[in-house]
């Protein structure tokens, strides 16, 4: 099988796999527990590149797909990344990646995306779906039974880069933050159902002495005791912390027709929940990061709402990620990281990544096993 996350590729529109298919971790239908593949009432009723409903959506896409003026800055304006960041809980920067360490990422995402491929599909059909997601798309990071992909050089090698290091270091106002983990998405050219609309994690919304020992180093004005906020002030506090902040890199060009991430810009404070598929504006639908190209990454605040969306193209859509937290958030971290892995790191990135190492001699429980099925991770992650 040949496998690329960029250009055109004979992967994926497997007819063979109904739109909304979703499956449980023994990889059986699972219709009326969909978990995390809230099935789209929109989607096309076959997948199929020239079923008339796809020609029908990628017109509509054409027309209408992408974030007018989309600002895109540079590696080195990081106050003005600092400050779209949090005015719109994401922002995109281009050319992160130099062209070797991009070639590079490339050939890993191939190689793990590879794994996952060669699985053979249940009666029939071309590919295994990840348990509980839509069809056609993966998550790097929970496909491997380690939850993360820090034991693969190619993730582990970009924790630490001359050109997101100082972005990380304004948005969180300090040298010290830590790794979260490492993975990201991908989507499969015929992945004809939107993601719903969601926010990655739930911000607990508690302002304890480490968050706002964080918003007196982005220089808030903040009193000496939690018990002392006012409401305006805890709010500007919730909203300039971000309990966890992700890069998602991109492998090929966002383009109108090959699934773009969506975002909503705004949302990353928002307490009340995002419309559901059915419920969710044409605006919404079409806010996307069109013009984004490889080699750029977005920074997200991950509780701000956003969602995948129609891969229609012939183009694997890959967006591996790294992910940091505040260090007042440590105790939610988990050591995936190769002690091997964290030695070869600078040693910013040694710093950083303390809270997801392991000791030396102990290899993470499931790391280098792929599958999209949760029954079989738990077993390789047991031993
Ligand atoms: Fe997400």
């Amino acid at each position: 099988m040949r496998v690329s996350v960029v250009g055109e590729s004979d992967l994926g529109w497997d007819e063979r796999t109904p739109p909304n298919e979703t499956v449980d971790a023994n990889g059986k239908p699972s219709p009326m527990a969909p978990g995390f593949g809230v099935p789209d009432p929109s989607a096309p009723a076959c997948r199929r590149y020239d079923d008339p409903a796809v020609v029908a959506l990628r017109a509509h896409l054409k027309a209408h797909n992408g974030i007018d003026g989309l600002e895109i800055c540079a590696p080195d304006e990081v106050t003005r990344i600092a400050r779209i960041l949090r005015r719109d809980g994401f922002v995109v920067v281009r050319d992160l990646l130099n062209p070797d360490q991009l070639e590079r990422w490339r050939a890993g995402c191939a190689r793990v995306l590879r794994q996952i491929l060669e699985i053979p599909g249940r009666d029939g059909r071309a590919y295994v779906t990840e348990t509980q997601r839509l069809p056609h798309r993966y998550s790097f990071g929970t496909c491997s039974a380690s939850r993360h992909l820090l034991h693969e050089p190619e993730w582990a090698d970009m924790v630490d880069l001359p050109t997101t290091t100082p972005i990380l270091e304004a948005v969180f106002g300090s040298r010290d933050y830590l790794l979260w983990g490492a993975g990201g998405d991908l989507c499969l050219p015929g992945a004809v159902e939107y993601q719903h609309l969601h926010s990655d994690l739930v911000d607990s919304q508690e302002i304890g002495p480490g968050r706002l020992a964080q918003a007196r180093q982005l220089g808030m004005d903040v009193p000496d005791r939690p018990e002392d906020l006012d409401v305006p002030t805890a709010r500007l506090i919730l909203e300039r912390t971000p309990p966890q902040i992700t890069i998602n890199f991109l492998m090929s060009d966002l383009t109108w027709e090959n699934g773009p991430i969506r975002q909503i810009a705004g949302t990353h404070a928002s307490v009340q929940r995002p419309p559901s598929p059915g419920y969710e504006p044409d605006w919404m639908k079409t806010s996307t990061l069109v013009g984004a190209l490889a080699g750029a990454g977005v920074f997200r605040d991950t509780r701000a709402w956003h969602g995948a969306t129609p891969n229609l193209s012939r183009e694997v859509r890959a967006m591996p990620n790294i992910e940091y937290t505040p260090v007042w958030n440590e105790p939610q971290v988990r050591r995936s990281m190769p002690y091997e892995r964290w030695l070869a790191l600078p040693e910013h990135g040694r710093h950083v990544a303390r809270a997801a190492v392991c000791e030396a001699g102990v290899w993470p429980a499931g790391a280098g096993f792929m599958h999209p099925l949760l029954s079989e991770r738990q077993k390789a992650a047991d031993g």
